[in-house]
């Protein structure tokens, strides 16, 4: 039997991933390379639906890409690739768009938070179908589970009943595909405001931790993390959730089980326990960022690894493709 398939996007709006990316996403997809036929994508046709450089674009999609290797993407085991060299997701977008209710898009919780923050009027119609596209990304690829973090909920329900959708009016085509989240770090938080999302576009510099920083930055980030009143190294969500974050972060980061955290650091109060998990961090964060740059050094190469993933995608893409144009009623181009 075929190995399930992962699908997963990203997308290149900024200069580097930062934690919540790294152990929301990143992490899973490089779990996730073993005993799955793995497919991962720089959604850098998501990155125009708001305003953007196009030199940026460019130089971020290659940061991007180096992350996902450095991270530990194994170009032989997975295929990593950039959405704009594979036509098929603008034209599947298409098809999606024409089977999805105006009332149904405009339900999206991320549309209406990012149009709110641009103005409801100058937020592109791109902004608005942008999680109608993130579907034709996973339906083309037959994906079985998508790694994601909680943000991207109500993206993959949308996915499914566009796929349920299509397959009872056009006949069995799509998967129906799974997210795969991984509860303990689901949600990432800031660490200047603890309850709400470590965020590339809301987050404050204090806030979030990116992967390429240098550790000096890093570490003072996690010192003046904001912490709760009292001093017990505690999980509590309701009444802690900033010493909560840096519990979850260090627990993912180091594989010790929350309780185990708490009972080391009990009646140590919380300046020993931020300097261990700035250095769990800087640890983490360190290789990753060196072989970033290593990757980045050399532009032709790393142009060529993303033109092999971007043939293996294709010739997946294009076989659902062919089948959705034979299905809708298009007829043959030749
Ligand atoms: P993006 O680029 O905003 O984020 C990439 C991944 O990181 C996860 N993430 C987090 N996880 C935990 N805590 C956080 N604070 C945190 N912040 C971000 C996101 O959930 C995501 O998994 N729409 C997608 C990109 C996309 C996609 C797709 C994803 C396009 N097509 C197809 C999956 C399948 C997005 O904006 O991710």
């Amino acid at each position: 039997m075929a190995s399930p398939r992962v699908f997963s996007g990203i997308q290149p709006t900024a200069d580097s991933f930062h934690l919540g990316n790294y152990l929301g996403a990143v992490r899973q997809y490089v779990a996730m390379q073993e005993g799955n036929d793995a497919f991962y994508c720089v959604v850098d046709l998501h990155a125009i639906t708001v305003d953007y450089r196009p030199e940026a674009l460019r130089r971020r999609s290659r940061i991007a890409a180096a992350q996902l290797f450095a991270a530990g993407l194994d170009p032989e085991r997975s295929t990593v690739f950039v959405q704009s060299h594979v036509r098929e997701h603008s034209e599947l977008a298409w098809v999606l768009i024409c089977l999805t209710g105006m009332g149904e898009a405009a339900r999206m919780t991320q549309f209406k938070d990012k149009s709110a923050r641009y103005g409801e009027a100058s937020a592109s119609v791109g902004l608005f179908t942008y999680p109608i596209l993130q579907a034709a990304d996973i339906l083309l690829y037959q994906a079985d589970a998508v790694p994601v973090g909680a943000d991207q909920k109500q993206h993959l329900e949308l996915t499914r009943d566009l796929a349920q959708r299509f397959n009872h009016r056009f006949g069995e085509t799509f998967t129906l595909p799974r997210p795969h989240i991984v509860k303990e770090v689901e949600k990432i938080t800031d660490l200047q405001d603890p309850t709400a999302k470590m965020s590339k576009s809301s987050s404050s510099p204090g806030g979030i931790l990116d992967v390429l920083e240098q550790p000096g930055p890093l570490r003072k980030k996690v010192m003046r993390a904001v912490t709760d009143t009292g001093t017990e190294v505690l999980a509590d969500d309701e009444n802690k959730p900033g010493v909560t974050n840096l519990l979850r972060i260090q627990s993912a980061l180091t594989g010790t089980p929350i309780p185990e955290l708490e009972a080391r650091y009990a009646g140590q109060g919380y300046g020993a326990f931020k300097k261990d998990v700035a250095e769990v961090v800087v640890e983490t964060f360190t290789p990753i960022r060196e072989r970033t740059e290593k990757l980045l050094a050399d532009e032709t190469e790393l142009d060529r690894m993303l033109a092999v993933g971007a043939a293996r995608a294709r010739a997946v893409a294009a076989e659902t493709m062919a089948t959705v144009r034979d299905r809708v009623g298009f007829l043959p181009a030749s």
